[in-house]
């Protein structure tokens, strides 16, 4: 595990900018994996900045949304298919149809639903990085604690705390929905890359868990010491309860000396 901690969320956006960048100007035709949420934004208004500048070409790539609501229509607001068409697909230039979020109607089932998404994934070639934000208990994707870490793409009840931290972003008026299709921990971890991307104090906690903490079903992120090429973009608000946060900035410049600042695909 690679861990970067910055000053600020809008570096920690700039330097996952960075990664996303450096994967399409290596191979354009990138599969990526998004996610939803607060953290992102930031990172999707980069990413429309350099298309705009004409630096950065969607043309080719292809995404992946680790989550979606389960039975929501994709033109409510609501939808993460509106989020992300919102935050970035509108903006730049992806067709639609290289893009691609596990959804499941009330007529669909779930079990069959999943497993096509993961076919899709692997038809496509894998996904080559996946984007990743971490929830206050620990979750990534909404694989919420208590998942097993062998999970894949299925149907998953939210947990009360995912649903009050979220309930912010939902009006008086609607309905805001209590389960989701998730890709699962296994999942994520079978990309080629990750980026988990945190800001903020109310993270503290759940950073200081899955770096230092057990590999625990209770931190679902915690699975990602499994991975080989994981990396945790956070800023020094989100590290605040690291005890070894004096060697991960060490580590940092030290590992700067042996690759150029824009070498990261290679490191970890
Ligand atoms: C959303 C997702 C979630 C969020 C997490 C953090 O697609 O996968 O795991 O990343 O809930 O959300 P924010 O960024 O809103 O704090």
């Amino acid at each position: 595990m690679q861990v970067i901690i910055l000053d600020t969320p809008e570096q920690v956006a700039e330097k996952s900018a960075q990664w996303v960048t450096e994967l399409i100007e290596q191979k354009p035709a990138a599969v990526l994996g998004l996610a939803t949420g607060s953290t992102p934004i930031s990172l999707y208004q980069l990413l429309v900045e350099q298309y705009r500048q004409g630096v950065l070409s969607f043309a080719n790539v292809t995404t992946f949304n680790l989550d979606e609501y389960h039975n929501i229509a994709a033109e409510n607001l609501q939808s993460y298919r509106t989020f992300m068409q919102k935050h970035l697909f509108e903006h730049v230039d992806i067709a639609v149809s290289r893009t691609f979020l596990p959804t499941c109607s009330a007529e669909q089932n779930p079990r069959l639903q999943g497993e096509e998404y993961e076919q899709l994934i692997k038809a496509k070639g894998g996904i080559d990085l996946q984007i990743l934000g971490i929830g206050a208990n620990g979750h990534i994707g909404f694989n919420e604690p208590t998942s097993s870490l062998a999970s894949r793409t299925r149907i998953k009840t939210l947990t009360k705390q995912t649903l009050a931290d979220n309930s912010r972003l939902f009006t008086q008026d609607e309905v805001q929905p209590t389960m989701a299709m998730t890709m699962g921990i296994a999942t994520i971890l079978e990309a080629n890359h990750v980026l988990l991307m945190a800001t903020g104090e109310n993270k503290a906690s759940a950073v200081k868990q899955m770096i230092t903490g057990p590999l625990n079903a209770m931190c679902p992120a915690s699975a990602l010491q499994l991975h080989q090429h994981a990396v945790i973009i956070i800023d020094k608000a989100a590290a605040s309860e690291l005890t070894e946060q004096d060697y991960f900035l060490w580590a940092d410049k030290e590992q700067r000396k042996v690759t150029d600042d824009h070498g990261l695909l290679t490191v970890c």
